[in-house]
């Protein structure tokens, strides 16, 4: 599959147009760090990982276009630059720990007289290397989440969390492509996922182009679909998981984790170590987005409501008491807690 972000010799960056999906395969052509924060905020890159490799891109041009004789002058400019960069999708903890990364990097350097050229080339490395990193993340999540899956297990998914949404494979549809290959059988639910249809859109379409026996159900029909089905498991991934194990994900996640306790079947959450915010106690802490009410008053642009009252919070947190295990790069924190996520933390991070 085409890569859902990347970066040219001469430093162009490509997005291929989420919004447009499926029926147009669509790059955007980004020359500047402001044509990305907008495809940032308009989704048409989106998922937890492949924000955090559109942050680091926009990083690197936001640099680039602060070129200016003055090197102080330019620690200002870039950090500013690197607030707003952060402050276009505030749930998905990636995004921050990716412009953290270079403004690790200016702290490092300011006290030097460092030349500008040698502070873009910096840049540059790192803006690819949170490329590649995510990228062999993906590939060992998928496979680890994958050795749990059984031959003609039904699985429910929510939203999109494959290669669109990552440099890789992905987290829970990573994990379900890697299964598909070496299982028999398997059957994937994807839920439709309201208001922007992540899940009808975009994970369907990326099911059908990896040969994966995929259904569309609409997000109030897990219930009874768990039931008639006998469905298996839930697999999800992660905007940010707390450092008690409270994670937040697309809106919806919490009453599929609620219907998976009530229905006896575990809930996995399959997500890297850089969708962790060790810094936030617990989920109640989360800053949950929330977008313009308009996505709920329409389908594909098209009026279908007269409301005038509209909440549209983007993410929900589940409990980390309703999360049988969290798959990571690192291996599976099963029943997460503080002590075992600080033990984690300590060991890996
Ligand atoms: O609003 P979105 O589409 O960016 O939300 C995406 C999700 O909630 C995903 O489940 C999450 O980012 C994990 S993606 C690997």
């Amino acid at each position: 599959m085409k890569a859902t972000i990347r970066l040219t010799n001469s430093d162009i960056v490509y997005i291929l147009d989420q919004t447009k999906l499926p029926f147009k395969e669509q790059y955007i052509i980004a020359k500047g760090s402001k044509r990305i924060i907008d495809a940032i905020e308009k989704l048409s890159i989106r998922g937890a990982p492949a924000i955090g490799v559109a942050g680091g891109f926009a990083s690197y041009l936001a640099l680039k276009e602060s070129k200016n004789s003055n090197l102080e002058k330019i620690f200002q400019i870039i950090s500013s630059k690197l607030d707003l960069i952060e402050s276009a999708r505030p749930t998905a903890v990636n995004l921050s720990w990716s412009v953290n990364r270079f403004r690790n990097i200016l702290k490092l350097n300011r006290s030097k007289k460092i030349d500008f050229r040698h502070l873009l080339s910096l840049f540059r490395k790192e803006a690819l290397k949170i490329y590649e990193e995510e990228k062999k993340v993906s590939l060992k999540l998928s496979s680890l989440g994958s050795k749990l899956i059984k031959n003609n297990d039904k699985i429910i998914t929510h939203c999109n969390t494959g290669s669109l949404a990552t440099t890789g494979p992905g987290t829970a549809l990573g994990a379900i492509k890697f299964a598909n290959k070496i299982r028999k059988g398997l059957r994937v639910f994807a839920t439709e996922t309201r208001p922007l249809l992540q899940g009808s859109r975009l994970t369907i379409w990326e099911c059908q182009k990896n040969n994966i026996d995929c259904t569309l159900i609409s997000d109030s029909m897990v219930s009874h679909i768990i039931k008639e089905e006998k469905i298996n498991m839930i697999v999800v991934g992660a905007d940010r998981i707390a450092s008690n194990g409270d994670t937040a994900n697309k809106i919806g996640t919490y009453q599929l984790a609620i219907a998976a306790k009530f229905h006896k079947i575990p809930f996995f959450v399959v997500a890297p170590i850089s969708t962790f915010d060790f810094s936030c106690r617990n989920g109640l802490l989360i800053e949950i987005e929330e977008r313009d009410g308009k996505e709920l008053l329409s389908i594909n642009n098209k009026i279908v409501s007269k409301a005038n009252n509209v909440r549209n919070p983007a993410f929900d947190v589940t409990p980390r008491k309703l999360i049988t295990g969290i798959i990571t790069e690192k291996g599976i924190i099963y029943s997460p807690n503080a002590n075992k996520i600080k033990r984690f933390k300590n060991r890996y991070s």
